[in-house]
């Protein structure tokens, strides 16, 4: 196999992270690489990707190299999260948090947050324009996930820099600065979620806080450290990627109309559209394992110890899955795309996510005829593992 250390700019990067998906795939969906100074293998096939994710040889571990000294207080918190956490620890948490995330439990909460989108654009109706992200989809992500937490409304508002903030820990394009920053915010959080679990201890709540306090039938309790990491994850979890994949959906409507209007002609195909949208711009990108033995993946032998980089927007635009992965179709069926990654740490948060992605585009169906981009200066943010916009100004009638 080929093993190139091409050189490529964040900025090339983000423009178009497909033709670069597409050109290391033809070499080999496995690639051997060394992007963004992060040396290791390159999964770009979905079969491959699809393997990996389900092959607990391959660990999840902190993004943070064990033995950093600094910034201790994140690579503390990040240790405790599900997300980090191996067998048999990432079971212990995972089954407790669980019991909220069940479709049962979601159902609940799908007319308060149909509500909410309704509330938030109707502030906006007047004005006939929009920023998808700060008006509509950071309010919405915020409110849901303050709501399940029992995070009082008015104390939410620092959720947006705080998910902001962490999100730029876990990419390749992290910087020194950003380290340091997210090391301060996560200090910040921690007190925050310490004084919050303090007064659910002395007076529950019907909140996942109050849930995660109380006796685990099942098994051992969860220690306030892990409580504390866990309502971190979610609020960096619950954040990103939901408001990404709803202000990534309305710019696939913007850039293809014709889709677009398809779902007005029959707004029955809106639960297809969201997960085609998921495929064609994964609001999550890449994630990472480590290889805990020498492995051998199509032929391919990856060692112990070895950083596996898993290009899941990649994998879903793979050729060999999806008939033209290259094109939005939103009546797209079959739809196996990876946006939620696969295996034990499949996305817990995956149907409250396409729960608030309907209520988001449903809204916005119902309340507009015609939509359009209100400027021609629409950028991407700066990451690598996610593809979020920084803005999304649109005009509506
Ligand atoms: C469009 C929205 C979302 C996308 C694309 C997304 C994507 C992902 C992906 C790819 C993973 C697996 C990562 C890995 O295997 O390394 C994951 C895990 C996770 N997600 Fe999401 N997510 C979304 C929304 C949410 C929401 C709304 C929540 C919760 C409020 C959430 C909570 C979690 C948690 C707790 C995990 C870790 C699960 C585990 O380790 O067992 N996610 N997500």
């Amino acid at each position: 196999m080929k093993n190139q250390q091409t050189k490529i700019r964040t900025s090339d990067f983000v423009q178009d992270p497909y033709s670069f998906y597409d050109n290391i795939r033809s070499t080999n969906p496995i690639y051997k690489g060394n992007f963004f100074r992060y040396p290791g293998w390159y999964v770009t096939g979905y079969e491959e990707a699809n393997l990996i994710l389900k092959d607990i040889r391959f660990q999840n571990r902190i993004p943070l190299p064990e033995t950093t000294k600094k910034y201790e207080v994140l690579k503390n918190v990040q240790k405790q999260m599900m997300l980090y956490k191996n067998q048999p620890d990432h079971n212990r948490l995972r089954k407790i948090v669980s019991e909220r995330f069940t479709p049962r439990a979601l159902e609940q909460l799908i007319p308060i947050i149909k509500e909410t989108a309704n509330g938030l654009f109707c502030h906006v109706a007047n004005q006939k324009r929009m920023n998808v992200i700060s008006d509509f989809a950071f309010p919405l992500a915020s409110l849901v996930i303050a709501n399940m937490l029992g995070v009082p409304k008015q104390e939410k508002d620092q959720f947006r820099q705080w998910a902001l903030t962490l999100i730029q820990t876990i990419d390749h394009t992290r910087s020194k600065e950003s380290l340091a920053k997210g090391n301060d915010t996560t200090l910040e959080m921690i007190q925050y979620f310490q004084q919050l679990i303090q007064k659910r201890k002395q007076d529950p709540q019907d909140d996942l806080i109050s849930l995660l306090l109380s006796d685990n039938q099942n098994g051992e309790p969860l220690t306030d450290a892990e409580i504390i990491s866990t309502c971190i994850l979610l609020v960096i979890a619950g954040h990103e990627t939901t408001v990404n994949l709803i202000a990534n959906s309305v710019y696939c409507f913007l850039t293809h109309p014709t889709q677009y209007d398809k779902l007005q002609a029959n707004p029955l195909l809106l639960d297809s559209a969201i997960q085609e949208i998921l495929r064609y711009e994964s609001p999550t990108q890449m994630t990472a394992r480590i290889a805990a033995e020498d492995l051998t993946i199509n032929q391919t032998e990856i060692k112990k110890g070895d950083h596996v980089y898993l290009l899941i927007g990649a994998a879903n635009r793979d050729p060999k899955k999806f008939i033209n992965a290259n094109s939005l179709d939103i009546t797209r069926s079959p739809n196996p795309h990876l946006s939620f990654g696969s295996g034990i740490h499949f996305c817990l948060g995956a149907t409250l996510a396409k729960i608030e992605a309907q209520a988001a585009i449903q809204t916005i169906l119902e309340h507009t005829q015609k939509i359009k981009f209100e400027t021609t200066e629409i950028e991407w943010r700066n990451l690598v593992g996610f593809r979020a916009l920084k803005e999304l100004p649109i005009i509506f009638e």
